[in-house]
């Protein structure tokens, strides 16, 4: 199957502007050799654009840019849904409300073939605001919310072919949550692997019992990897750094147990600022992750199933 890359220069639903220069980046940064070299074939469908902008007004005035954000969701949706029939698709961020449109628009593709919808979300932060909770009224604090379901999106963002399922959610990684997220956390559903979570059981048990469940069934397996996932120290290329993050390690393995999985079908890598980057090395990072995630190997091994 080949691998399709879709830039997606979102950047209004991050505190600062600097996410639209993302694509670039990873794109300098050496993606498409890197999954050559691993033997794809790599279809570059270059950039998206936003759908036309709509006259939108909510009443939490702490929301900044929702009719850009809503115009970016419509049109990665459609391309997304797309794109999942024709290869594996990796989204290139741009910010992570670009989530809100690759989420639906893949499990909309998913529930068309009659398949369940997974994602394992890679994140410092749940993302799991809605319309009315956010207070820093930054978009990229709400796909999570929008894409499983949660009131208060409807008239403002797209209407949901297929809502994800919050049981179908493993998120890792978590340290920063907003009290309103954390409230709505406890009885959604998702599944929530935070730092400690990682510090007590180490990142495999907890990864291969999700990879587990994904395999029991015939499901689409969507990976979305925010830069602040991993530790500022290792990915300063950011806007929302948290400290005590995934070490390179922990990354490049949950990488590498992903691939030898053959469950996944679909990958967003978001939240790069290359405005905030040191030479590269945030982009140049995330690029050899998507290698590992992609199958690239330090020895030949027998591949694990689940
Ligand atoms: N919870 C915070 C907020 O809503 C941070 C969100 C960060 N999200 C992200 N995709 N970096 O503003
Ligand atoms: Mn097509
Ligand atoms: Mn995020
Ligand atoms: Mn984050």
């Amino acid at each position: 199957r080949p691998s399709i890359l879709l830039g997606v220069p979102v950047q209004e639903g991050a505190g600062r502007m600097g996410c639209d220069m993302g694509p670039s980046a990873f794109r300098a940064a050496g993606l498409a050799p890197a999954l050559r070299d691993l033997g794809y074939i790599v279809e570059d469908r270059g950039n998206l654009s936003p759908a036309p902008l709509r006259d939108l007004r909510h009443d939490n005035g702490a929301i900044k840019y929702l009719p850009e954000v809503v115009a970016w969701t419509e049109a990665i949706a459609q391309a997304a849904y797309e794109a999942a029939a024709d290869g594996i698709p990796i989204f290139l961020g741009g910010d992570h409300s670009l989530s809100a449109g690759t989420m639906t628009g893949l499990s909309r593709r998913a529930a068309e073939e009659d398949r369940p919808f997974f994602v394992l979300w890679l994140d410092s932060h749940p993302d799991f605001h809605t319309l009315e909770t956010t207070q820093s009224g930054n978009l990229h604090g709400v796909p999570m919310a929008y894409a499983t379901g949660r009131g208060g999106f409807e008239g403002y963002f797209p209407a949901l072919h297929a809502p994800v399922k919050a049981e179908n959610v493993c998120m890792m990684g978590i340290r920063s949550v907003d009290p309103p997220e954390r409230a709505a956390l406890a009885t959604a559903g998702v599944t929530i692997h935070d730092m400690r979570a990682i510090d007590e059981n180490g990142v495999v048990p907890l990864l291969e019992a999700f990879l587990r469940r994904v395999a029991a069934t015939r499901g689409r397996l969507h990976v979305s990897l925010d830069v602040d996932f991993l530790d500022p120290g290792i990915a300063p290329g950011v806007g929302t750094t948290v400290p005590g993050g995934a070490t390179f390690r922990e990354a490049h393995l949950i990488m590498e147990i992903l691939h030898d999985s053959g469950l996944v079908t679909s990958l967003d890598i978001v939240e790069l600022n290359p405005f905030l980057d040191e030479r590269g090395r945030t982009a140049l990072l995330m690029v050899d992750l998507v290698a590992s995630l992609m199958g690239r190997r330090v020895l030949d091994r027998p591949t694990r199933s689940f």
